[in-house]
């Protein structure tokens, strides 16, 4: 094999630029040149294919940095449909001119959709990437128990209480994900000092759509009461915990996943239903809704005798992580096994392995490794990918906190996550004085004097 492609899809993560590195690496002791695409997806179905060599001469180029978050090609949401075969039939012919013997997609559920129908015409293979670590099976059979209509039927190989074998988690954890619990554990420490000395209920949203894995992390940062979406929220529950933390201690920290509903199954933060490309619900505020609920249970009174709030209103405030924990430089655990899964692409790719995935394992005998499966493997019988939801035994739905088996999960992936380059950069960097004097040197600016196009080959 002499040349491949690659391509970041769907939301960017700290991590690719990492994954690409590891990637670009491997095929250079290899001898495998790799091109590349700009924008996912959207580069593919353009007829230009915008490209740029990543290691011309088998040297990986100096913009590609691994320690730089987002991805140096850029991302984008275009997703390919697999109805869409003229579309399918008009890439193959462009990647096959540049010489592309087989592709690498970095990406997540979405993006396996996108490179199936590719697969059928040269050998494509999965880098996992995704923030909400939502990307795997809690164990391998577990896509066998959805049901027609997409539900997860009774017949559950693990009941609720069950306890999961950690071991049997099909992609332990995915690159980015790491890094998101970093910003959130953090955002939430400093959040925490304004509820404490201000006496307020603070609610702050963090990302992962309907998988709970960012909320269940929160947990470093140590807040009140966390809420997964895989757990419908009990209100009276809530209220209840809630005034009996603010009698205690005159303050309250919530961490909510944005995809949490009701106990009628409505999702709180999804009042507009709006879609994005790949079909999935845009949350636009679940803590804002959850502020809403408790701003009518508790009442205005409720604050106002206690700590002298005029209302619900001002003694409640909500926040949002938002994108910080999709951006910035990777911690050291989201380096070192994105750069591992990038390789491990590569020689899947070099093994003529076609629509499979490369996987992140763990053991206790041998701590993480690198593994693979067939794509089809996360398909349930009607051929769809659901995104893995957090297990109930790892989430203790009485305490809202994660439950003794959920604290050994996250302790596997985060005891040791952050790395002495890690800490010594913020010392070294974030006040160096040159900065104040020198503009931010984007690596689009630097890629565009790179970027070829179908008709400069
Ligand atoms: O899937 C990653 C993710 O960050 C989700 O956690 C979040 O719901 C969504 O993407 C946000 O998407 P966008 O960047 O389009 O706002």
């Amino acid at each position: 094999m002499k040349r491949i492609a690659i391509l970041t899809a769907g939301g960017d993560t700290p991590a690719l630029n990492a994954t690409i590195f590891g990637a670009v690496e491997r095929a250079n002791a290899l001898r495998i040149e790799v091109i590349g695409i700009i924008r996912g997806f959207a580069g593919v179905v353009d007829p230009r294919l915008p490209h740029v060599r990543l290691n011309p001469l088998f040297t990986t180029i100096p913009e590609l940095d691994p320690c730089h978050g987002g991805s140096l090609l850029g991302a984008s949401r275009t997703y390919i449909d697999p109805d869409q075969t003229e579309l399918i039939a008009e890439i193959t012919p462009r990647l096959k001119q540049l010489g592309i013997e087989g592709l690498i997609c970095v990406g997540g559920d979405g993006t396996i959709n996108g490179m199936q129908p590719l697969s059928e015409h040269f050998p494509c293979v999965l880098a996992p990437k995704t923030i909400d670590n939502d990307l795997g099976l809690n164990y391998i059979d577990e896509v066998n128990e959805y049901n027609e209509a997409g539900q997860k039927t009774g017949g559950s190989r693990y009941s609720a209480h069950e306890q999961l074998d950690l071991e049997e988690i099909v992609n332990f954890a995915t690159p980015g994900y790491a890094t998101a619990v970093f910003v959130v554990a953090q955002g939430i420490e400093r959040i925490r000092t304004t509820a404490e000395s201000h006496r307020r209920i603070a609610i702050i949203e963090v990302m992962g759509r309907d998988s709970g894995y960012i909320p269940l992390g929160s947990a470093y940062g140590q807040p009140d009461i966390i809420l997964i979406p895989e757990v419908r929220l009990d209100m009276d529950k809530l209220e209840h915990r809630i005034a009996e933390l603010y009698d205690l201690q005159k303050h309250v920290v919530i961490s909510i996943g944005e995809g949490i509903s009701d106990l009628d199954g409505h999702q709180l933060g999804a009042a507009t239903k709006s879609f994005d490309p790949a079909g999935n619900v845009i949350f636009s505020g679940a803590a804002e809704e959850l502020k809403r609920l408790l701003c009518k249970r508790f009442g205005d009174e409720f604050f106002g005798t206690r700590r002298k709030h005029e209302s619900a209103d001002s003694a409640i405030f909500t926040r949002k992580v938002g994108h910080t924990q999709r951006g910035g430089r990777p911690i050291k655990f989201d380096r070192f096994y994105a750069t591992q899964l990038g390789g491990k692409a590569v020689d899947l790719i070099v093994a003529g392995q076609n629509n499979s995935v490369a996987t992140l394992q763990w053991s206790q005998k041998e701590g993480f490794f690198l593994d693979s499966l067939p794509a089809n493997k996360l398909r349930d019988a009607w051929k769809r990918i659901h995104p893995r939801k957090v297990h109930l035994s790892l989430y203790d739905a009485d305490r809202f906190q994660p439950s003794k088996l959920g604290k050994e999960y996250l302790r596997t992936i985060l005891t040791n996550a952050i790395g002495q380059d890690d800490i010594e950069q913020i010392g070294s960097e974030l006040f160096s004085a040159g900065k104040l004097s020198t503009r931010y040197q984007s690596v689009n600016i630097d890629i565009q004097r790179r970027i070829e196009t179908l008709k400069d080959a």
